[in-house]
């Protein structure tokens, strides 16, 4: 019995879509743009930051999907979902599921890590909101390491994260990547939403 609703879901609200697409396009013109183009490179960490920024709010006055409290899971339910992933009898979720939400938690902090040493150089350089700040006297060459580092683990966090939407995306036999241009995702009467992890034999497509 085909127990799949027929009208998709709008899950992905416009807001949050664009702010994914454009963190994406700025996260990368501020690494490929990293010395020769200063200015482009700061004003695209800005634009990052700001996303950021905005994200973090939208986490807790925005729709039901982009809420934090929707989605962000204790560690033990995302060790529980990778498993089960693994044996492809992961439970569906309609919005973030518990590894993509850890992902997500992660990369915001690493971005706004990236985004704040970054400041701090520019502040030991006289610009900046940072400027003139206690921030001007800390070790130069220290900052710029812990810039460099949490911008290319960022890198690496980015691969792991469009690997494992690839991955989700193919036990739960859906394209995530088109969710989250159109933001819709269809709908599964079999596994509606919050319902507790539990594995399922992978009845859920
Ligand atoms: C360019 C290749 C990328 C693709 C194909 C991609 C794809 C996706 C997809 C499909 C989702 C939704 C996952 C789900 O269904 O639960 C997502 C979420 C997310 N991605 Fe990406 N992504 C890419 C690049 C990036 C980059 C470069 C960043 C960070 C700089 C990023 C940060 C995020 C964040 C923060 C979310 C959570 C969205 C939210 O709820 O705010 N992504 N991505
Ligand atoms: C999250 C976005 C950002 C990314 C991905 C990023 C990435 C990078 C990378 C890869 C480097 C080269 C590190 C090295 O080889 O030493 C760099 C250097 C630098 N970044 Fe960023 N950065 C970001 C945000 C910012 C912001 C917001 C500012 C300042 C407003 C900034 C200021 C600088 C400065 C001053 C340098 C040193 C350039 C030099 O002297 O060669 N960055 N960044």
């Amino acid at each position: 019995m085909n127990r799949q609703a027929k009208k998709p879901h709008v899950v992905w609200d416009p807001l949050l879509r664009v702010f994914h697409w454009t963190l994406a396009f700025f996260f990368f013109l501020a690494y490929l743009f990293e010395s020769e183009e200063l200015t482009m490179h700061s004003h695209a960490g800005y634009t990052v930051t700001l996303l950021i920024l905005f994200r973090l709010v939208w986490g807790v006055i925005g729709p039901r999907h982009a809420l934090f409290s929707d989605f962000l899971a204790p560690p033990g339910k995302v060790y529980t979902y990778l498993k089960l992933l693994f044996y492809r009898t992961a439970k569906r979720h309609i919005g973030h599921n518990p590894a993509g939400a850890a992902m997500i938690l992660l990369l915001l902090i690493t971005l706004l890590i990236t985004a704040f040493t970054g400041m701090c150089l520019f502040a030991m350089e006289g610009s900046g909101p940072l400027a003139n700040t206690f921030v001007s006297s800390w070790p130069g060459h220290v900052v710029e390491d812990i810039h460099e580092f949490f911008s290319n683990f960022t890198l690496v966090l980015i691969i792991v994260h469009v690997v494992g939407v690839l991955l989700t995306g193919l036990v739960h036999k859906e394209n995530l990547i088109k969710a989250m241009i159109t933001g819709e995702k269809r709908q599964d009467l079999d596994f509606p939403d919050n319902r507790p992890d539990e594995p399922h034999h992978g009845k859920n497509t």
